[in-house]
């Protein structure tokens, strides 16, 4: 089988309301590498219940990434959009993958010691494990490209590290299989540049815009009807001064640094652009134009995502129907890595 070049794979996590942070910094990249590569867009919800074991309302959530994927304009029929527990390869694959990870690997990931805290002897092993399984969902469809925040930066190299290790250590195998030179798993790259790649909250601006932030008013959820997000920008917190002419000027301004990247991402154009049409003006008159921007990019969204919540057994559809082209892709993989492996049957 060849190696594919261009293929994309990401994932979300079915836990808790979509924000704008999700958006700008996800789906909307997403969407865009839909006309230059072939997408596979994964709601990943084997990934959800290693934080937290019992998980409210599992299924609507799944559902409702799905339906942001859509109504962001990711079309499931040119692509692929499924969830991860329906494709069972992906905990074949991981299972493998924490034979080949190292221990040290993993206790150097960051996001473990920030999600464990303090009580690590009480995370799950899934939590600990999480990226393998990551490396898993990836390379189980050899993707070339995955593009993610730049919070998930090492565990994309952990992946490159899992694919070169298995491309090494079964190097014989592999080659025997015709795998040639270029190994069987590709080094994958990320996808991390771009505009309002981190999206802050609306009340700290050097915080992430998270969903576990107990203010709402931090966020603008996918979900927030037009007054919600009118509000919430208004109420945004900001400082005195009026917008400068140059982004050096705004590099002890978080709050109103964030406020002009997220207007910059939204209208697709540069933060110096947007600080150029905006300069010499008070937030007063800067923070109506970016609601009016906000409201007409996301009422679209929000209105189809409630259309296809209202029909949750046409998501079904399309998530099993997606399901079902990723299975054929998955199981090609794992019929090679058995054989890779060496087992029997
Ligand atoms: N860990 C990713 C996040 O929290 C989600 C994820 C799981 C993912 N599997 C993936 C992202 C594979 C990209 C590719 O954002």
């Amino acid at each position: 089988m060849g190696q594919p070049t261009n293929r994309v794979f990401s994932g979300i996590q079915p836990t808790g309301n979509l924000h704008l942070g999700n958006y700008l910094g996800a789906i909307k990249k997403f969407v865009a590498l839909q006309d230059s590569h072939e997408c596979i867009y994964c709601v990943v919800d084997l990934h959800a219940v290693t934080a937290q074991l019992v998980q409210d309302d599992l299924k609507n959530q799944t559902r409702e990434i799905a339906a942001a994927f859509i109504a962001s304009g990711i079309d499931p029929a040119k692509h692929i959009v499924f969830n991860q527990s329906q494709v069972r390869e992906h905990a074949e694959l991981a299972w493998l993958f924490n034979c080949v990870a190292r221990m040290g690997w993993l206790q150097r990931m960051t996001q473990f010691k920030d999600k464990a805290g303090k009580n690590a002897q009480n995370a799950s092993v899934g939590l600990f494990a999480y990226p393998n399984l990551m490396a898993a969902d990836i390379l189980l469809y050899r993707a070339t490209h995955v593009p993610v925040g730049d919070d998930q930066k090492q565990h994309l190299e952990l992946t490159r590290d899992i694919a070169a290790k298995f491309n090494n250590d079964f190097a014989a195998k592999i080659s025997e299989f015709g795998h040639g030179d270029e190994g069987y798993f590709p080094i994958t790259d990320p996808i991390i540049e771009g505009p309002a790649t981190r999206v802050m909250s609306l009340r700290a601006g050097n915080n992430k815009m998270s969903k576990s932030e107990p203010s709402d008013m931090s966020r603008i959820n996918l979900t927030d009807s037009a007054d919600d997000i009118a509000k919430k920008i208004r109420k945004a917190k900001t400082d005195p001064e009026p917008l400068p002419e140059t982004m050096d000027e705004l590099a002890d301004r978080p709050e109103a640094r964030n406020l002009i990247g997220i207007y910059a991402a939204l209208a697709e154009k540069n933060s110096q652009e947007v600080l150029t049409e905006f300069a010499g003006q008070q937030f007063g008159s800067f923070k109506p134009a970016l609601a009016e921007l906000a409201v007409d990019k996301l009422a679209p969204i929000n209105a189809e995502m409630r259309k296809l919540m209202d029909d949750p057994d046409h998501v079904d559809s399309i998530l099993a129907d997606g399901a079902d082209r990723a299975r054929l892709i998955a199981q090609d993989t794992m019929k090679e890595v058995r054989e890779i492996f060496g087992f029997l049957g």
